[in-house]
């Protein structure tokens, strides 16, 4: 069914790219502004928005078009995937990790009780529309932050593209247009073929997508949902913290680790975290959405490009390296 109009959700950091879209689309589109930054995933904000589709009377031939970073799309993905039970959805990521991670893979969802995306849906984009032009605007940290989830994808599937990243590290951090593409391309076709494999995260195989991401969300929540710590730098920390672990378990040697620390250093990247509550950091683990009958689960290398699942991390080496990492 072609659509009869679009409602254009737009972070406000990026309204120009906005109206840029809304006037390149071939239907009436109306534009709704979104704050910037994490508090904007909220069930308030995915609320107004449903009040904007019942005034615009949307039906399922109105197109929800997400303009901005992982923040939007998670919005705006999850306004679109619940109201009438579901209308098609494009993407139009602006931000880095958006272009290279978020957009991709039909997760979608806000937060909740102080829970990263604990409400949500699995819903498909029709499209994705990724323009590298956007992101000569984008600041220099956000920036870091998709080059942390650039480097949790080629670390956990791809040893080609790691070392790639490794060989072209300047390169990226100074945003150079051919390597972005390079690096977005990549990324979105790994992503693309997990996702394939296991589209509703059933059996275990997208799990590994979350590497980083089980310590990573717990810093990035005892850090106030997003404010002190970023996404992407909360999983590059985590990815660190999480080898660590694969050591401890024999998976990998330091030497694997050692090369995923230089990559994060040669791209600006923090890899450790000062202060951090280990008492705090397993209350909020044991709310993890990633626990599978009451067991955290873990993606953690096996080697560079190549990880595997596992519920079976001893407690006592988990607070160990939690509290190695805290110093
Ligand atoms: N659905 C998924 O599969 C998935 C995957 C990874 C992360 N996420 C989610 O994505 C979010 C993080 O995404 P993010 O890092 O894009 O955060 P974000 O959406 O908050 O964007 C980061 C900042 O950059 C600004 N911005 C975006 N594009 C810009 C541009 N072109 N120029 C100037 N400023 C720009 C935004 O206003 C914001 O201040 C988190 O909520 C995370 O949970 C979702
Ligand atoms: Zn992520």
């Amino acid at each position: 069914m072609s659509p009869s109009q679009a409602i254009v959700v737009v972070d406000e950091n990026v309204h120009h790219v906005g109206q840029r879209v809304a006037a390149a689309l071939d239907v009436p589109a109306r534009i709704v502004s979104v704050s910037p930054g994490e508090k904007s995933k909220s069930l308030a904000e995915a609320e107004r928005l449903y009040g904007v589709l019942l005034e615009a009377r949307a039906d399922r031939a109105t197109c929800v078009v997400a303009v901005g970073g992982g923040v939007i799309g998670d919005l705006a993905g999850y306004v679109a995937a619940t109201y009438a039970r579901g209308l098609p959805l494009l993407m139009v990521p602006t931000s880095l990790l958006a272009q290279l991670d978020s957009s991709v893979g039909g997760k979608v969802g806000v937060n909740f009780g102080g829970i990263k995306n604990i409400v949500g849906a699995f819903h498909q984009p029709v499209a994705v529309h990724v323009a590298t032009d956007w992101l000569a605007t984008l600041p220099a940290r956000e920036v870091r932050c998709g080059l942390g989830e650039a480097v949790r994808c080629a670390f956990t599937l791809d040893a080609a593209l790691f070392a790639w990243i490794e060989a072209n590290a300047r390169a990226l951090v100074q945003l150079e247009p051919a390597a972005m593409r390079h690096l977005i391309h990549e990324c979105c076709r790994r992503k693309a073929q997990v996702v394939q494999e296991d589209p509703l995260e059933r059996s275990g195989r997208r799990m590994v997508l979350n590497a980083g991401h089980t310590v990573g969300h717990v810093l990035e929540s005892s850090a106030g949902l997003g404010e002190s710590l970023r996404h992407g730098e909360a999983v590059a920390i985590g990815l660190v913290a999480e080898c660590r672990i694969a050591e401890a378990l024999g998976w990998i040697d330091a030497a694997v680790t050692a090369r995923l620390v230089a990559v994060l250093e040669a791209l600006g990247m923090q890899h450790a975290v000062p202060r951090l509550d280990p008492e705090y950091v397993m209350h909020a683990m044991s709310r993890d959405k990633k626990a599978h009958h009451g067991k955290l689960r873990f993606a953690l290398a096996r080697g560079i490009g190549t990880a595997d699942v596992t519920a079976d991390v001893p407690l006592d080496l988990l607070m160990t390296t939690l509290q190695a990492l805290a110093r």
